[in-house]
């Protein structure tokens, strides 16, 4: 085994079996881009006769530090970064006409797409975001450049153009249903071209309302035929469900309306799902849909409070989205958080709920992402054989000290970082074992131990 990366200290992670998993004195091994070993560290001396490993390049952590899998966001606006934190004031429908759209519809301009997706990528590696579902805008080349940013990035990521060509302004909707297809088909071909391993196109209908029953169609055919995933929006107002009802009168709901085109399966990602019926639960079940629960902008844009235990009851993979910019922050640190109080607040309200864990939390900003998007297989958790996609985090950098008292167990100082953490707490961000943080190796600053 040629140059081996070890880490050795504290992991945290999430299992299907633990929410949250705390290993303290750890040696985690990475070659190349994937996990080779994760042991105890004192077995370090027997591992590397027993894998043959000839060079170690070790990074021990302190008793401040510990490593953790790298956050995933499962649905995020690129081209509304512009707007994050600003013009929250009006509902969802209202938002999108006077704020989304004119400032989408800017990224026809290929210059102001580089300059704000090249920040926009490089906020969310800082933030620690690893992996980022991305809706770009419906131009074709703009999107490309996205596709081109996270490429030279190194970020993971799945990136869609947006269709839309229906109950959306005149300045800002695609020329026609042939042209939504032709583009669509000649992004993801673009995306595939780039031979990354870390960047997949997705095929990304904005919403049944901007999307006719044909187009919707063709689109779900066309994820068919070259294998891609598929992201919209579900219920997530009640003046957006009742416009559904009345745009698509022969269905019997939302999700109704995207399982007769065939939108609903394996690879599809559905944000929001505030408003699910029942019986529609049962249909993204079924399919094998996942959803990505954006608490932030819920509450941003007053959309209503999402059950995510409902949701996770029912058996579906739920993964966290900022939805920058109808959420106000591009951290899923923030979504986090949100999560949790998003649901005790549901609890406040109904008798006997058991509203989720800051844990079970962290598991939908890791592992459940990496199952909304069908990558459990390759991240979400440090399993053997995974790709090291990982945080090294410190609750006592200069910048951030995270009141932490010498009492303070590994366990409360991690709460600590989740609930009062922020990106100058996460000293390096690894995607694939690479360190895509941007500073210079020699900057970090990593205590003694
Ligand atoms: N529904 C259709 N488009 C959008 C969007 O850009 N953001 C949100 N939150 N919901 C949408
Ligand atoms: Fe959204």
């Amino acid at each position: 085994m040629g140059d081996v990366k070890v880490f050795t200290g504290t992991i945290v992670h999430a299992t299907d079996l633990e929410p949250m998993q705390i290993l303290e004195n750890m040696a985690v091994g990475v070659l190349n881009n994937k996990i080779v070993f994760v042991e105890p560290a004192s077995e370090l001396a027997t591992l590397k006769t027993k894998y043959k490993i000839q060079d170690t390049r070790e990074i021990t952590m302190t008793q401040s530090q510990f490593l953790m899998p790298g956050l995933v966001d499962t649905h995020i606006h690129a081209p509304q970064f512009p707007n994050t934190g600003i013009h929250l004031v009006l509902p969802l429908l209202e938002w999108l006409d006077n704020y989304t759209f004119p400032t989408e519809a800017k990224f026809a301009d290929g210059k102001f797409a580089q300059y704000v997706y090249g920040a926009a990528v490089d906020r969310l590696l800082r933030c620690g975001t690893t992996t980022a579902t991305y809706f770009g805008s419906l131009h074709l080349e703009g999107t490309k450049i996205l596709g081109d940013t996270v490429h030279a990035r190194g970020q993971r990521a799945l990136v869609g153009k947006v269709n839309m060509i229906a109950n959306c302004p005149s300045y800002y909707q695609e020329a026609s249903l042939e042209d939504s297809l032709r583009e669509t088909e000649e992004f993801i071909l673009y995306i595939k071209n780039l031979k990354s391993d870390l960047v997949l196109p997705i095929v990304t209908p904005r919403s049944a309302p901007t999307c006719p029953k044909e187009h919707m169609e063709r689109l779900a055919q066309l994820a068919l035929k070259h294998d891609c995933h598929i992201q919209s929006h579900i219920c997530e107002s009640r003046s957006e469900n009742d416009w559904v009802q009345e745009l698509f009168p022969w269905s019997t709901s939302y999700a109704d309306v995207y399982g007769t085109v065939g939108l609903l399966t394996d690879k599809t990602v559905m944000a929001h799902g505030v408003w699910l019926k029942d019986e529609e639960v049962a249909l993204l079940k079924e399919s094998g849909t996942g959803v990505a629960h954006c608490p932030n902008s819920n509450l941003s844009l007053r959309s209503g409070l999402c059950d995510v235990r409902r949701l996770l009851s029912a058996g579906l993979k739920v993964g966290l989205g900022t939805d920058c910019s109808g959420g106000y922050s591009p951290s899923i640190l923030n979504s986090l958080r949100q999560a949790v109080l998003m649901s005790k607040t549901i609890s406040t309200m109904t008798e006997g709920y058991e509203s989720i864990t800051l844990q079970e939390a962290f598991r939908l900003a890791t592992l459940g992402g990496a199952k909304v998007i069908c990558m459990e297989d390759r991240i979400g958790n440090f399993e053997v054989g995974k790709e090291f996609d990982a945080l090294l985090v410190d609750v006592a950098t200069m910048g951030t000290p995270l009141d932490i008292f010498p009492e303070d167990t590994t366990e409360e100082k991690i709460e600590k970082f989740l609930y009062n953490g922020d990106d100058r707490n996460i000293l390096q961000v690894y995607v694939a074992g690479r360190n895509t943080y941007p500073l210079p190796q020699q900057d970090i600053p990593i205590a003694p131990t």
